[in-house]
């Protein structure tokens, strides 16, 4: 079936409601556009699970602070369009901001305290509410049985499990694996803005990933002895500044004394225009 693009809210609403009725699930993955092969394995993971996949494309002010990349995050609705289609979306909703928010900035927000505040929060601190809010939303436009999101954000993917269950919002979060260019960068729409130097140099934060996860399997069990060691990797980069590095319990994202069980590694850190974030897990046996 050729994708379907639709714009209007009541629009998608009134098709997914006959899809429904016809006893069609949906699933949906919320995108930002300018779509990349790790949106596309969300996409894939959709359709092998969903009798209609719809994919959203909307660059949702709401998470952007000023002096954020807003005005000219990149933007390519043809490509989008052909990407999606072949990793077999039924439907797009690239609606307009107008049409998600019609009254100017939003009055309800939706805010996950504590989860929200450490690591991405503490650079930006009003961003993981600007998420939950439009997420929020597209599930009740769009009452998915299954969302679909990347392990890429960690953090914001836990924000949205955490969100879903106070919430009781009836849909399944599904976490799926980070893509990677071959040299470990992890994909995103951002990394169109790295200088070809930035871009050969952008591979160290997997490069302190990986020697934090060998430090772990070497026996170290000390979060600040498995930190000092990546860090230690950035700081070897001279094109890269670390923002930040952890080694988490991967449920709460909460620094343990002793790393145990499932852990997860990570760091952020800005080469040049773009701040890259990115992240690795392991579970140790005790
Ligand atoms: P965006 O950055 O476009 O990402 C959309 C989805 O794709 C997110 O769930 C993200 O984790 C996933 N993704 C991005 N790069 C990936 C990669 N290399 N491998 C696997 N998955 C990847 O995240 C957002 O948009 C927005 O915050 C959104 C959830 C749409 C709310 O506006």
């Amino acid at each position: 079936m050729p994708i379907t693009t639709i714009s209007s809210i009541a629009e998608l609403r009134s098709t997914l409601d006959a899809a429904r009725a016809a006893g069609r699930q949906v699933g949906a993955v919320p995108t930002m556009g300018y779509l990349h092969d790790g949106h596309a394995s969300l996409m894939r993971a959709a359709r092998a699970e969903n009798d209609v996949v719809v994919a959203t494309i909307f660059v949702n002010p709401l998470q952007f602070a000023e002096g954020e990349d807003l005005a000219d995050y990149p933007r390519s609705i043809e490509a989008d369009t052909e990407l999606a289609e072949a990793a077999g979306v039924d439907i797009l909703f690239t609606p307009s901001v107008d049409e998600m928010y019609p009254f100017g900035p939003v009055l309800t927000t939706v805010t996950v305290s504590d989860i929200s505040s450490g690591w991405e929060g503490v650079t930006r601190p009003t961003h993981f509410a600007g998420v939950a809010t439009v997420v929020a939303k597209l599930f009740n436009i769009t009452g998915p049985v299954h969302g679909y999101f990347g392990e890429k954000d960690f953090q914001q993917l836990a924000v949205i499990r955490r969100m879903v269950d106070d919430l009781s919002i009836p849909v399944t979060v599904v976490g799926c694996p980070i893509i990677r260019e071959d040299d470990g960068l992890a994909m995103s729409s951002r990394n169109v803005y790295l200088t070809a130097d930035q871009r050969a140099a952008a591979p160290v934060l997997r490069a302190a990933l990986d020697a934090g996860l060998a430090a772990i399997s070497d026996g170290e069990r000390s979060p600040d002895a498995v930190t000092a060691i990546m860090a230690a990797v950035i700081e070897d980069e001279p094109l890269a500044e670390l923002d930040y590095v952890a080694a988490v319990d991967a449920a709460t994202l909460e620094t343990p004394e002793h790393l145990d069980g499932d852990t997860r590694l990570l760091i952020a850190a800005q080469v040049g225009k773009p701040r890259l974030i990115d992240n690795d897990g392991i579970t140790i046996q005790s």
